[in-house]
């Protein structure tokens, strides 16, 4: 019979001078597993007769937790020291000033992607998503779109060649189709906005084919065109930063809302290169809104006759570029480093509305 004292003091040896984690599991390895000294000790038992083995068992176990514990033991005193090592190798002075030239920037569209989201928490609103390949359906038929409409050659869509689920994808040409996932979705009361990239076949100085758009839908019981006004007057004070504003709405044409409004506001272009807002008498573009259509409603399983909902959709790009100067909509998707440079923002500048959306 193997001297049980004598294999346990000569294991628990191995185990103290082990010097890092592979020596120790190899310990392990030699002593509990499979083929391990007493792992076969182990195996003996079944053939001891039962007196013996009542004497041998306790002995036999004592010594597997004994080994055990003291592999865990000094599994732990080893992790410890690794862990000292690494903090005395990767002290980091944390007081340092970082060092401009290698800084990133956040690019303008980012930034005011950052900046809609926080004007609209503080209004409680929650922000939706849907993806870039949208449903035909969801981007066209549910809205009041049916394939044969004329309102389709608007928007000039880019189809998608057809997919494994056997329905019909365009890359989606606004982001109206997340007012249906999220009808879909959720129950009213609905505030949410969605802002997202866009796309259509178009590309000029201020078009590009890839663009971006924020739809913003409500709805509830009792909502109304005030509600729509007050919620786009809101946010363009908020985000142009200017208490004084003038807004126009325009009697417009979507199918998914009626009736249906264009915006625009108030601004002096006379001085080239400048814009302010509120004053002069040119008008910018905002985009598109109205009250949500009811058969768009019913489409999405809302009780028309119940609940009202307003929605609208603006263009992201454009306001960047009229909040920012800049002048040309192609220079935000050219990845020129000098650009990003001029006009991106401080990656730890994050737009709040009480710390200041853009400075
Ligand atoms: N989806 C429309 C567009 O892209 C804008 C819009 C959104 C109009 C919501 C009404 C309501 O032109």
């Amino acid at each position: 019979m193997t001297d049980i004292t004598a294999l346990q003091s000569d294991i628990l040896a191995q185990v103290a001078a082990a010097s890092d984690e592979a020596a120790l599991e190899a310990v392990r390895v030699g002593a509990l597993g499979k083929k391990g000294s007493v792992s076969a000790l182990l195996a003996t038992m079944g053939k001891l007769d039962p007196e013996e083995r009542k004497v041998q068992g306790p002995k036999l176990n004592g010594l597997k937790d004994a080994v055990a514990e003291a592999i865990a033991q000094r599994k732990g005193q080893l992790a410890d020291a690794a862990l000292d090592a690494r903090l005395v190798s990767e002290t980091l002075d944390v007081t340092l000033p970082t060092r401009s030239e290698n800084a990133g920037s956040i690019h303008p569209i980012s930034q005011v992607l950052d900046e809609v989201v926080a004007i609209f928490a503080d209004l409680g609103f929650g922000v939706a998503e849907g993806p870039d390949v949208e449903f035909d359906d969801y981007n066209f038929t549910k809205l009041n779109i049916p394939p044969d409409h004329p309102a389709r050659q608007m928007q000039d869509t880019f189809y998608v060649a057809p997919q494994a689920d056997g329905m019909s994808h365009v890359l989606r040409t606004h982001t109206s189709p997340v007012q249906v996932r999220t009808m879909l979705n959720a129950k009213p009361p609905i505030r949410m906005i969605s802002p997202g990239r866009t796309y259509r076949v178009d590309s000029d100085a201020t078009h590009s084919p890839m663009f971006h758009q924020v739809e913003a839908l409500v709805v509830d019981e009792g909502i109304h065109l005030g509600h729509l006004k007050w919620t786009v007057e809101q946010f363009c004070k908020a985000f142009f930063e200017i208490d004084q504003i003038e807004l126009r709405a325009r009697p417009s044409f979507f199918p998914f809302t009626e009736p249906s409004l264009e915006w625009d506001m108030r601004c002096d272009r006379s001085v080239p290169g400048k814009i302010t807002f509120g004053t002069g008498n040119d008008w910018l573009e905002l985009g598109g809104s109205g009250m949500v259509h009811r058969k768009v409603l019913e489409n999405c399983g809302i009780d028309p006759n119940r609940y009202q909902g307003f929605a609208f959709g603006f263009g992201l790009d454009r306001m960047a570029m009229l909040k920012y100067g800049m002048p040309d909509i192609r220079s935000f998707f050219e990845s020129d480093l000098r650009w990003l440079k001029h006009y991106g923002f401080q990656p730890l500048d994050i737009p709040t509305l009480d710390g200041g959306l853009s400075r």
